[in-house]
């Protein structure tokens, strides 16, 4: 096949143009770098004009452009959209970083003998998105795109893709395909190859507790006013059970309860329970009674603090009774949970276990619901027969922790299930300090993704 020799020919071309887009700083949450978003835009528009699409635009939103590029050969084939995004986490804390985290370096690691790309982004979702762009470089050099394609690249899924709502709803027709397909999750490894059939969805809340009206001394008034920080702890500690259920009421009432056989199949993924505790350094996995880490993270719905304050935290001690307490709680939901209800839930219940010495205020952030894909659809078998020609195995189905509330969109309004072919690994450190891509996953995706369009072709039948 005359498309993998380019894509072998061209190995150091492509890692070191993904090398340049790794050095912009594109992180959609800090405004300090919008002038970076904005030429990461830019570079994504390059890229695709140069790789050959037609009507390149950035498709201005409210935020952050979303770069549209399509290569229409025939009408009458099948059409694959392609999402991704160019947008990156904020990289702090920078001091955790071996190398800085806008200036990529490529190390060997143990699940990455042959090198890893260390750079913010490069595995999310720099380095999988422009997979696609390669794949369809080497595509149309060699006059071999199977199908039409659109690319949908947008620049702020690290914080709720709030704009490409409204993009999706009113470019239905431009938007048009047979299939989306997105490189933005994770396989099993090089050697058990999977393909992601389910995300999780989110709900986001931050709550603040107030006890006095400013700080007081801790000896005049402690033990007679409320502490917010000691209050926030206790409520906070409530909100699960010696088993870890959540104790929300009404929160697993639409969870979905599987049958024993697909919870077996599930559970016969590989897995090696000692080396994901071996490499996290832990003793023991933390969770729901009666669940393994699998279905814990795949299938069962979780509430977490990501981040807690208040009070002071400065050099040596201070007596001090804070008048405010803060915390940051997300919950990872599971399909018909609606993120809505659930933060409606989240914060009738956190007011009511409120004591009345302290007011509670609860703000939602960006939510978004879960997806499960069908493993029975001419996708699925496409991405299924890619892998297998690629890797020399069938691909495992497996259901993924993180979200990307974008794929309930386009099953919703563009009637769309998302082929979820992503290649990064559970440990390549996404959202991390040290963030890296495996160099070979990188060569592996552009190949297998030509060959999904190739089957793609075939299977859509048309
Ligand atoms: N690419 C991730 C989602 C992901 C990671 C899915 C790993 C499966 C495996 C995406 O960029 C992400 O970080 N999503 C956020 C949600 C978003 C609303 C900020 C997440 O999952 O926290
Ligand atoms: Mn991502
Ligand atoms: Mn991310």
């Amino acid at each position: 096949m005359s498309v993998k020799k380019y894509i072998q020919d061209n190995q150091e071309k492509f890692l070191n143009e993904l090398l340049d887009l790794l050095r912009i700083p594109s992180v959609s949450a800090d405004p300090k770098f919008k002038d970076d978003v904005f030429a990461a835009a830019e570079f994504v528009r390059e890229s695709l004009e140069k790789a050959g699409a037609d009507q390149v635009e950035l498709c201005q939103t409210a935020g952050y452009p979303i770069v549209y590029g399509e290569k229409i050969i025939d009408p009458s084939l099948p059409t694959v959209l392609v999402y991704g995004h160019y947008d990156v986490q904020p990289a702090d804390p920078y001091e955790l970083w071996d190398s800085p985290p806008f200036e990529p370096v490529i190390k060997k690691t143990p699940r990455h003998p042959e090198g890893a790309i260390f750079a913010r982004g490069s595995a999310d979702d720099k380095g999988q998105f422009y997979m696609h762009v390669k794949a369809f470089e080497a595509m149309m050099a060699n006059n071999n795109l199977p199908c039409n394609i659109k690319f949908m690249i947008e620049g702020e899924e690290e914080v709720g893709s709030e704009h490409l709502d409204i993009f999706v709803k009113e470019n239905k027709e431009k938007l048009k395909a047979d299939v989306v397909l997105v490189s933005d999750t994770h396989m099993i490894s090089l050697e058990d190859p999977s393909v992601t059939v389910g995300l999780r969805g989110l709900s986001y809340m931050q709550v603040e507790v107030t006890g006095s009206n400013r700080d007081l001394h801790s000896g005049t008034y402690g033990g007679a006013v409320a502490n917010p920080i000691n209050i926030l702890c206790k409520m906070i500690a409530s909100l699960q059970d010696e088993n870890n259920h959540i104790t929300i009421p009404g929160f697993y009432d639409k969870v979905e309860e599987y049958s024993s056989e697909y919870r077996k199949a599930l559970n016969d993924a590989p897995f090696d329970l000692d080396a994901y505790k071996k490499e996290l350094d832990i003793n023991d996995v933390h969770g729901e009674a009666g669940y393994s880490t699998i279905e814990r993270v795949g299938i069962r719905p979780t509430l977490d603090v990501n981040g807690i304050w208040g009070g002071y935290t400065g050099e040596g001690a201070k007596t001090v009774l804070p008048s405010k307490a803060y915390a940051k709680i997300s919950m990872r939901l599971v399909p018909n949970q609606d993120h809505r209800e659930i933060s409606k839930l989240f914060e009738e219940h956190f007011k009511a276990i409120a004591p009345t010495s302290v007011k509670v205020k609860v703000t939602p952030h960006h939510g978004g619901q879960a997806a499960v894909v069908s493993t029975d659809t001419p996708g699925y078998r496409a991405a299924d027969l890619a892998i297998q020609e690629a890797f020399g195995k069938k691909a495992i189905p497996t259901r993924e922790g993180g979200s990307i509330p974008i794929c309930s969109l386009f099953q919703k309004e563009l009637g769309l299930d998302p082929i979820l072919l992503g290649f990064g690994l559970d440990t390549d450190a996404l959202h991390s300090p040290n963030e890296h891509y495996g160099v070979k996953n990188y060569y592996m995706g552009i190949e297998t993704i030509a060959l999904f369009f190739k089957y793609f072709k075939e299977q859509a039948g048309k």
